[in-house]
């Protein structure tokens, strides 16, 4: 059957498209685009007061599987991607065991392939076990699919290894993904060092065990001439280092998380650890340099960094809270709130930094609308406010610190394949 999306506006960054058109699918592939397409039996979606967009691409998400399917699993992780617009996401790889061989990779492959509601791409590690000692089964993993390494979570401490794990990555023309942490200084702590670590008592952890390890691995990436990708950017000073990378023509992007230019360490209390993330929230002057790094171009995508925990993880004392936020569900609405209604970023920048921007990031033939390409398509109705209640996620992960908060822009449709995978509120069954 042939779908047919009516009347929704389609901004499709790639391709500088930004009007009213309609879109027909057919065998899961977008076969017309055009103005005034006829119904003719199709399978009507109507888009009218809508946009449809390239499906978003997280890069940056942990689905927990294998080993901690307490927290998430790919199915379920999957369900909340494709409630938050996302068709494609790439997993972090640590899981129990971590992602450091090919034997692993097959796992996650065939698991998505049986459970997942969206496409499942693999990042495997840097290091085995990620303890940042010896170089991961990378060549075997690169051969089972895996579209970058990180050993995210975790920082490589160890320059000779790091230099190593560049040089594999330039071999494979995959993406080094850095957490940038210089752990000597991060040290046990869980917010940022300043203001909010006084006022709380909260042990406090630097600018500084980012924005050095930024600078070193830009200077890696510069010395060995690969391609180096900065995760969740925190600071203001890593923002300026990238600026700089970026202008010396290094082969080098970053992405942010949404929460890092919403949110500040002001909103910490010692009772709330759905706040407690890492890097941790910063200040305004941070988010200020973060906003204008989105603007200026500095900051190439946005990325969840979903990390979703059960309910005992979280509910101890701040210092031993697992860190992280769950936030595939969350990060359209917050993002477009943010970003487009309170500070005016143009449409088609939010979308390009969540489609065609990630999927060159990873190498990926997706974030278009094209003829002849797979129907992975988002539908939001930017005009639909609501209030965050992570009671009504999908994801395991009710941990985030948006509960309460109004947004806007709603998705109403996310459609993977040419199949609608998630029509207003629902997830439909594989
Ligand atoms: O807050 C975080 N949580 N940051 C990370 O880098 C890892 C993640 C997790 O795995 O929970």
């Amino acid at each position: 059957m042939e779908i047919l999306i009516k009347n929704g506006r389609v901004i499709d960054p790639k391709n500088n498209i930004n009007e009213k058109l309609d879109i027909v699918i057919k065998d899961g592939i977008i076969s017309r685009i055009g103005k005034n397409l006829k119904e003719e039996g199709r399978n009507i979606i109507n888009a009218d007061k809508m946009i449809a967009t390239p499906g978003f691409i997280d890069i940056h998400v942990h689905l927990r599987e294998p080993g901690f399917e307490y927290k998430e699993t790919i199915e379920t992780g999957t369900m909340a991607a494709a409630a938050g617009g996302f068709t494609t996401v790439a997993c972090m790889p640590n899981t129990k065991p971590v992602v450091h061989s090919k034997e692993i990779v097959k796992y996650i492959k065939e698991k998505s392939k049986r459970t997942g509601y969206v496409n499942v791409l693999i990042i495997g590690s840097i290091t085995k076990g990620l303890e940042g000692k010896s170089i991961s089964d990378i060549n075997e993993m690169v051969e089972e699919g895996i579209v970058a390494i990180s050993d995210d979570g975790k920082t490589p401490m160890d320059n000779e290894i790091m230099i190593k794990a560049f040089k594999e990555a330039k071999k494979y023309n995959i993406p080094l993904i850095s957490h940038c942490e210089e752990h000597n200084l991060s040290n046990g702590g869980s917010i940022n060092l300043g203001r909010a670590s006084e006022r709380t008592g909260i042990k406090g952890i630097p600018s500084a065990a980012e924005y050095l390890i930024v600078k070193r691995d830009i200077e890696l990436c510069e010395a060995t001439l690969s391609k180096l990708h900065v995760a969740h950017v925190s600071t203001k000073e890593s923002v300026e280092l990238i600026r700089r990378g970026k202008l010396k023509g290094l082969n080098l992007t970053c992405e942010v998380a949404p929460h890092h230019f919403i949110l500040t360490d002001d909103i910490i209390s010692l009772k709330d650890t759905y706040t407690k993330v890492n890097p941790p929230l910063r200040t305004s002057k941070d988010v200020e340099a973060i906003i204008e790094g989105i603007f200026d171009g500095t900051i190439d995508i946005i990325a969840t960094d979903h990390a979703p925990h059960d309910e005992d993880s979280k509910k101890v004392e701040y210092s031993r809270a697992a860190f992280g936020i769950s936030g595939l569900e969350t990060a359209f609405s917050l993002s477009y709130t943010e970003l487009v209604l309170n500070r005016n970023l143009p449409i088609d920048r939010l979308v390009e930094m969540l489609t065609v921007k990630p999927a060159e990031i990873i190498g990926i033939d997706k974030g278009s609308i094209e003829i002849g390409e797979s129907a992975d398509i988002t539908i939001v109705d930017l005009n639909r406010e609501y209030t965050i209640d992570s009671r009504q996620f999908y994801s395991k992960g009710k941990n985030t610190p948006f509960n309460g908060r109004k947004v806007k822009g709603k998705v109403i449709y996310t459609i993977v394949g040419g199949k609608v995978i998630y029509e207003k509120g629902e997830i439909r069954c594989l």
